[in-house]
């Protein structure tokens, strides 16, 4: 946003007024270094704080063990961090006993990399975004919307759950709490130029977004049409290479049909087993598996590979494309 402020009152209003409308718009930074050959690995878990029942530590030992083995930089959260509600606050015992007492492994004590899922808008947001966490474990970071520059590939977290007019039209019982991002409207409109501005001005091989809620999926809760609507278009016009959610508790690959955008699933960090897959007649649908597990994601400069992996740490799924075979996709 253009502000100029000159002698004249009114024109330094006018700069006060923007440095407001555009003070909260502004995607916050991070940077993380790749490895010395420039390639970069790391997990990626989703839908997980259950104090370890539903198979949660038998995944996040075997995150360890895949964490050790890839020798991972980070770890992703597409979010749904803490069930059923969220935390109640920054002395929430659930964020110990969900977190730090359950990713124990040396490999896993990295950097962790979180987004909000809408079960943890139904707790004191505040409270899980807040520094205080960090100082109980310094491996968390979780933030509405951000950007991690790791060098070979830029990641660009999205906070998808405003998008979702379910939550605020027929919330069902919850209560979600929208501080920091009413009024809606306002905020979706920012958010989305941001994420815009920030895909347009990387330079990064490799792109990838971050979300809770799925583009496209073929489980449970069917594909977010408000972000196939709203963000999917951004993605393509920018060159995305991989979309990453949760809230499917499954692990999925899906291909677009027109663009080389990947959507990868990956919200079996505890509970799942739903078996209610809508449709697996989509030609894109590459894999797809309703049970717990998890997700490696390895990047060089021309190649990437991708793992699903089940609660034993089976492969289920390996995917590896060059970079410059995605676009011949086209
Ligand atoms: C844990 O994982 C095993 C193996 O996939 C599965 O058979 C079992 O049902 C899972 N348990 C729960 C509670 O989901």
């Amino acid at each position: 946003m253009a502000c100029f402020c000159n002698k004249s009152m009114a024109l330094c209003l006018v700069l006060t007024i923007c440095l407001l409308g555009s003070s909260f718009a502004e995607l916050q930074r991070f940077e993380h270094p790749a490895n010395g050959d420039g390639s970069l690995s790391f997990l990626v878990i989703g839908d997980w704080g259950r104090r370890g029942a539903y198979n949660q530590s038998e995944v996040a030992f075997q995150m360890g063990r895949i964490g050790e083995k890839l020798n991972i930089n980070f770890v992703v959260s597409t979010g749904d961090d803490f069930y059923d509600n969220g935390l109640t606050g920054e002395n929430d015992p659930a964020f110990e006993e969900s977190f730090s007492k359950i990713y124990t492994a040396k490999s896993l004590q990295k950097q962790w990399y979180s987004v909000l899922g809408n079960h943890d808008y139904r707790g004191d947001v505040k409270a899980q975004l807040s520094p205080v966490l960090k100082k109980l474990d310094s491996r968390w970071l979780c933030l509405r919307s951000f950007v991690l520059n790791a060098e070979i590939a830029e990641f660009f977290f999205v906070d998808t759950n405003p998008f979702v007019d379910a939550y605020f039209e027929n919330p069902k019982g919850h209560s979600y709490d929208w501080r920091g991002v009413l009024p809606r409207e306002k905020y979706l409109a920012n958010l989305l130029k941001d994420i815009e501005s920030a895909l347009r001005e990387s330079r990064a091989k490799w792109k990838i977004v971050v979300g809770h809620h799925a583009i496209r999926t073929v489980g449970h809760h069917g594909d977010t049409r408000e972000l196939v609507k709203q963000l999917l278009p951004i993605l393509k016009a920018n060159d995305v290479d991989l979309y990453i959610n949760g809230h499917d508790h499954c692990l999925e690959h899906i291909s677009d049909a027109n663009s080389p955008i990947q959507f990868l699933t990956s919200g079996a960090g505890s509970k799942a087993w739903r078996g209610d897959v809508k449709t697996l007649n989509r030609e894109v649908v590459k894999f797809f598996y309703d049970g717990q597990g998890f997700m490696s994601v390895q990047l060089t400069q021309t190649n990437a590979e991708i793992l699903f992996y089940d609660v034993a740490g089976k492969v289920l799924h390996r995917w590896n494309a060059p970079k410059q075979q995605l676009y011949s996709a086209i």
